[in-house]
């Protein structure tokens, strides 16, 4: 084996980042009990340093949330009737797999009504994904308040909070009255919030949480929000995406402070933790539980459908946000490029000089029409 591979045998748990079988293999340790516990080994820091406005950018943030609250029991019109098969099945048509030959698959004798199901399926494991990330949000942020030193950081971490108690409560309730079924947490999403939260470092729960999952979650919102014809969802999703943006940009304007003094050693460890974080996420996309419970041979099923050009590029897309923030936290090119060799081998590289999300995020404030999730080149 090459250093390489030993270095991500540690870091992933498997020598081969693409190897789908062992991708597969990790048991979910989230579906027994309702309470899970991970140790957070922090610990919370006082400043009696209280000078408002000592970093700019970070109280600029802090008002504009203070300003940005919105109630998801009054603000969002949960009168509106969802008809998930109607939806599911208009999906159908236009689904890339309807160009695939499956002749001799698993998928052989499928109808349209068992490619709608599996769709309706896949809505739930997506939001109830979103539903189980936002909670993962919610505790990560309080955990900022703790440990970050800076009392602009910490007021702005509080709003934060309140944020993601409410991305909590409105996907909980879209799924419980608007779709048909949740999933448990999935194993790939869930071992990477763990890792978060038991880091005891206060910058790794930033990179982990506000530059990676946030990252991410920000660009899956906006493609979302730009496709869906559901009303309630996408008027959530835009009350969603308009506090995630800043959440987003928290990171970045945090972290650039912070990672400007680090050494190449430490910040070495931040990009191998924001790779870790990466495969975790693209792990997490196979959505393995789904053709679990439709009942198709997992491995056969993400062969057959993940691996067509539409599926790639959409997954593809989901890293848009993620690489040109860690380009502007000097993460890329730190340790002889380590980062940028790593994202090139995933194929994500291309978003590099895509807009940040430092620059971008009062584009995304209610008042404003949010920015292309395509467009991000032209702005940058
Ligand atoms: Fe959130
Ligand atoms: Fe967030």
């Amino acid at each position: 084996m090459t250093d390489q591979m030993t270095r991500d045998e540690e870091l992933i748990g498997r020598a081969d980042v693409n190897d789908l079988d062992a991708i597969l293999s990790v048991p979910n340790p989230y579906v027994d009990g309702v309470i899970h516990t991970v140790k957070d080994n922090a610990d919370a820091m006082f400043t009696w340093d209280y000078e408002k406005g000592a970093r700019p950018a970070l109280d600029k943030l802090y008002e504009k949330a203070k300003k940005a609250q919105w109630n998801g029991q009054t603000d969002l019109d949960w009168s509106i009737e969802v008809d998930q098969e109607k939806l599911a099945m208009a999906s159908v048509a236009s689904a890339p797999v309807s160009n695939l030959d499956l002749t001799g698959t698993c998928f052989e004798s499928w109808t349209d009504t068992d490619w709608a199901k599996l769709n309706i399926e896949f809505q739930n494991w997506t939001l109830s994904q979103f539903m189980h990330g936002e909670q993962g949000a919610l505790l990560c942020t309080a955990k900022i308040v703790e440990t970050v030193p800076w009392i602009d950081a910490k007021y702005y971490a509080a709003t934060q909070v309140m944020d993601e108690a409410r991305h909590v409560e409105v996907f909980a309730k879209y799924l419980d009255e608007k779709l048909s079924g949740h999933y448990p947490m999935n194993t790939h999403l869930g071992m990477l919030l763990d890792d978060i939260i038991a880091d005891s470092r206060w910058d790794m729960t930033y990179l982990g949480m506000q530059i990676m999952v946030e990252g991410l979650a920000l660009a899956a919102f906006g493609f979302i929000h730009q496709l869906t014809e559901e009303p309630l969802l996408k008027q959530l999703l835009r009350y969603v995406m308009s506090d995630e943006a800043r959440h987003v940009a928290f990171g970045v304007l945090s972290l650039k402070e912070y990672y400007a003094e680090l050494s190449d050693k430490e910040l070495r460890e931040r990009q191998e933790f924001a790779f870790e974080a990466a495969v975790r996420m693209r792990d997490r996309l196979l959505q393995q539980e789904v053709w679990e419970r439709v009942g198709v041979p997992v491995k056969e099923a993400i062969e057959l459908t993940k691996l067509t050009p539409e599926s790639q590029m959409f997954n593809i897309m989901l890293f848009s946000k993620i690489v040109p923030n860690c380009k502007k936290l000097g993460l890329l090119d730190a340790s002889n490029g380590w980062l940028r060799r790593r994202f090139e081998e995933i194929g994500v590289i291309q978003f590099e000089d895509w807009v940040d999300t430092g620059d971008e995020y009062e584009a995304f404030a209610l008042e404003n029409t949010p920015p292309n999730p395509l467009a991000g080149a032209e702005s940058a």
